[in-house]
């Protein structure tokens, strides 16, 4: 069973949200609508999320990624369609239930790390269980264990204003965890942080996930990261998500020019693999030839920009090997070259969204 599956959700904000629906269904476009004032936020939505995986919803500012994600935890009600957690249909739950199901199996981190000022980083951490109603000794236990989990062992005691951005989120992450919920909900969690700093965590969440095997929904609006964390990417565009699969199929099939605007910005040479580059060997030679020829040797897996090195050892090419040494394919040095594209890395749109007000990052945490 998947554990997350949103089966045709839409979101309208404004006047006669149902009738909105039922003309969107129609094939009216939403800049019709908007026209009456009202808001097509989330447009027929629906993909799968396998327990363990890192579901990227990727798209620009105002597109309803956030509206999109607060329709999975309940904190807001679809319009119309269904949202299933672990086969469970929260859109047919009473607020109580609701309440239940969000504050022990859904956690959610925010870009804004919203932290209490006055209260320690341990506390802080164990901020979602202390909601949860469990006793104080347990709660400092587990959060000091996520805290630990997030790298911040030893901080416990300190405040929140004694931590630069990037640990901050790390206690945002860690109360997220030590909730021990199923699914984390991340929405732009590393955006406001530092180009370098949000790299270490994007590899400290990839790292944790390796351990913890959480099934999480990513947002973001910088696809480099999506491509780096997502098993699966959902691209959207003006509330519809116009694209899903897995980085690769994005970044070679993109479906439409909206997407494959996006990618020019990516870097390629992270995203793509030797494998996916690669040219079967001529049918019948050798291996001792073929190596002959390339005796540089990397494996499937290895990211593009790794091949340059052997390339150049290697002469024209590189030999692509299996586990047990056999050449499986070869990458040709043009290959490579064509397969980076000509586009100039352009840095990531600015981010323009506000942030969700504390109010309301409150009460999610509170499972309220
Ligand atoms: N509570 C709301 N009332 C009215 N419009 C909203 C509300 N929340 C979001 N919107 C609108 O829905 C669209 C999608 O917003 P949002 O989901 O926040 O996008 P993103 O997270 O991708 O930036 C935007 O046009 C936004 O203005
Ligand atoms: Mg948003």
């Amino acid at each position: 069973m998947s554990r997350l599956q949103a089966e045709h959700l839409y979101k309208v904000f404004g006047r006669r949200p149902d009738q909105a629906v039922q003309r969107l269904e129609g094939g009216t476009h939403r800049d019709e609508l908007r026209a009456d004032g009202t808001t097509a936020a989330v447009i027929d939505a629906s993909f799968t999320v396998e327990p363990g995986q890192i579901f990227v919803v990727m798209g620009l500012s105002g597109s309803g990624k956030s509206t999109l994600l607060r329709m999975l935890n309940g904190l807001l009600e679809p319009t119309a369609g269904r949202v299933l957690f672990d086969g469970q249909d929260l859109t047919a739950l009473s607020p109580r239930e609701l309440r239940s199901v969000r504050s022990t199996k859904i956690s959610m981190v925010f870009q804004h790390f919203a932290l209490f000022p006055h209260r320690s980083v341990l506390e802080n951490a164990a901020y979602g269980l202390e909601v949860q109603g469990v006793a104080r000794a347990e709660r400092e236990e587990r959060a000091a264990q996520a805290l630990e989990l997030t790298g911040l062992a030893g901080w416990e005691k300190s405040w929140p204003d004694e931590l630069s951005g990037g640990m901050q989120q790390r206690v945002g992450l860690a109360r997220a965890l030590a909730t021990d919920a199923d699914l984390l909900l991340m929405d732009e969690s590393f955006s406001a942080l530092d180009p370098l700093i949000r790299r270490d965590m994007q590899d400290q969440l990839l790292e944790l996930q390796k351990r913890l095997k959480k099934t999480i929904v990513f947002i973001t609006h910088d696809l480099n990261e999506a491509m780096r964390l997502g098993d699966r990417i959902a691209v959207m565009r003006d509330g519809e998500i116009v694209q899903q699969g897995t980085a690769e199929d994005i970044l070679v099939r993109p479906s439409n020019d909206y997407v494959a605007s996006f990618i020019q910005d990516v870097d390629r040479s992270r995203v793509l693999t030797a494998g996916s580059i690669m040219e079967a060997p001529a049918a019948g030679s050798a291996d001792e030839d073929l190596l002959a020829e390339a005796p540089a040797t990397v494996t499937s897996e290895t990211p593009i920009a790794e091949l340059f090195a052997p390339c150049s050892t290697s002469g024209a090419a590189v030999a692509v090997t299996d586990e047990d040494g056999g050449v499986i394919g070869l990458v040709q040095r043009e290959t490579l070259l064509a397969a980076l594209g000509e586009e100039p890395q352009v840095e990531p749109q600015a981010d323009t969204q506000v942030p969700a007000p504390r109010d309301e990052a409150e009460k999610v945490i509170a499972g309220a």
